[in-house]
């Protein structure tokens, strides 16, 4: 039996979004059916909707969301009817290479459904990473499902799904951020804001701010960072470097995506620290470094894959994080919108006052 539900599709490059009655087959082999309760609303989907990822129109777009186990098909053991999900879009095979070395972060056959959810003119959808979960049910490998504590509000659980987990594990997996550790993070939108979170979690001691915008400085306070560099005022290398007593910070993290900027946290760490860059650059940008600085100061040079996170092990205890009050995924939330609201949170997005805007159902 195949389901008919209301979903957000992206009809072609740059048109609005529309809401439109889509059909979603029941699970086969492998495969689960998920009520969605919240999807947050992410810049890769508006990317999408802007041709700027795939030319593959029509997309079903959302990729940052919990819901509820409806059904599963044949051969599915790690979930059941009835279990509390975050969708992840990186379900990994444990059999090739990268995941029998140890780096399933990069394994080379991550899977989806294999049956296609459609319009109801049987056009085929493609789903946002894999994922498609602006929707009131979506299809999805058994995989990419994840079980966490019900307890757990469903528009904080889901953002664990893609920004807020690609910050988190950029601080905690990816930069190994440690103990007293002094930790800079340029760009605070929500994957910085999220890496500076993921750096108190850590037992950072000092957690600078970058930003060029007053008011994401002001919510990165917030959120933990200790100090605040406002880098349209002040040149943030040096900046940084006087708060950590001339040094430069054990690790920084770069959530913008630019030259500039990764240049700024290759000058703004300590010698034999780390960088991680885990802002996306587009395919032209280009950086040239001095190789004698990059042989002289050492350290690593790192980028972050989904925060290089295996969900299996990092969104059950993030969320029993959350529920002990130690981690708060709520301050990410500036609105709940609904289903036939995606279009004007794009608009907000530009405006950057919104940290995210997550769908309810
Ligand atoms: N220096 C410092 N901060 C900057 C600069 C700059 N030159 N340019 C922009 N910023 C700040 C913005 O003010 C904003 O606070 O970077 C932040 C970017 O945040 P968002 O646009 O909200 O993006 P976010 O969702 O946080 O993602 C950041 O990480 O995963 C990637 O694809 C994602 O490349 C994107 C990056
Ligand atoms: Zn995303
Ligand atoms: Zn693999």
């Amino acid at each position: 039996m195949a389901h008919q539900v209301r979903a957000v599709v992206a009809r072609g490059k740059g048109a609005p979004v529309s809401l439109e009655t889509i059909v979603v087959p029941d699970p086969g082999p492998g495969e689960a059916l998920v009520k969605i309760e919240a999807c947050g609303v992410c810049h890769t989907d508006l990317h999408y909707r802007e041709g700027g990822i795939s030319a593959d129109f029509p997309f079903l777009l959302g990729h940052e969301a919990a819901g509820v186990v409806e059904a599963v098909g044949e051969g599915v053991t790690d979930v059941a009817p009835g279990d509390f999900v975050i969708l992840n879009w990186r379900a990994v095979c444990g059999q090739c290479r990268a995941c029998l070395r140890g780096r399933p972060w990069y394994c080379f056959n991550t899977h989806n459904a294999k049956q296609k959810m459609t319009l109801t003119d049987g056009t085929e959808l493609s789903p946002a990473l894999g994922i498609g979960a602006f929707a009131e049910k979506t299809l999805v490998a058994a995989g990419q499902c994840t079980k966490v504590d019900p307890a757990a509000s469903a528009a904080a659980a889901g953002l664990l799904g893609c920004g807020v987990m690609a910050g988190i594990g950029a601080a905690i997996n990816t930069g190994n951020v440690g103990r007293g550790d002094s930790v800079a993070v340029i760009g605070c939108g929500g994957v910085g804001d999220a890496a500076v979170v993921g750096s108190n979690l850590a037992g950072a001691a000092k957690i600078i701010a970058v930003d060029i915008d007053d008011r994401k400085l002001a919510t990165a306070k917030k959120l933990g960072a200790t100090h605040t560099v406002n880098s349209s005022q002040t040149d943030p290398v040096a900046a940084i470097r006087d708060l950590t007593g001339g040094f430069g910070a054990d690790v920084v993290i770069e959530a913008v995506g630019r030259p500039e900027t990764y240049r700024q946290a290759f000058y703004a760490r300590d010698l034999a620290g780390t960088v991680v860059l885990v802002g996306v650059p587009t395919p032209e940008m280009q950086l040239e470094l001095p190789l004698l600085d990059v042989f002289g100061r050492g350290g690593a040079l790192k980028s972050s894959w989904y925060g290089d996170c295996l969900p299996s092990r990092d969104f059950p205890m993030l969320i029993d994080l959350y529920l002990q009050g130690r981690l708060d995924l709520d301050a990410f939330v500036t609105e709940t919108i609904a289903l036939d609201e995606v279009e004007k949170a794009f608009e907000r997005m530009h405006h950057g006052d919104v940290l995210r805007s997550v769908v309810v159902l």
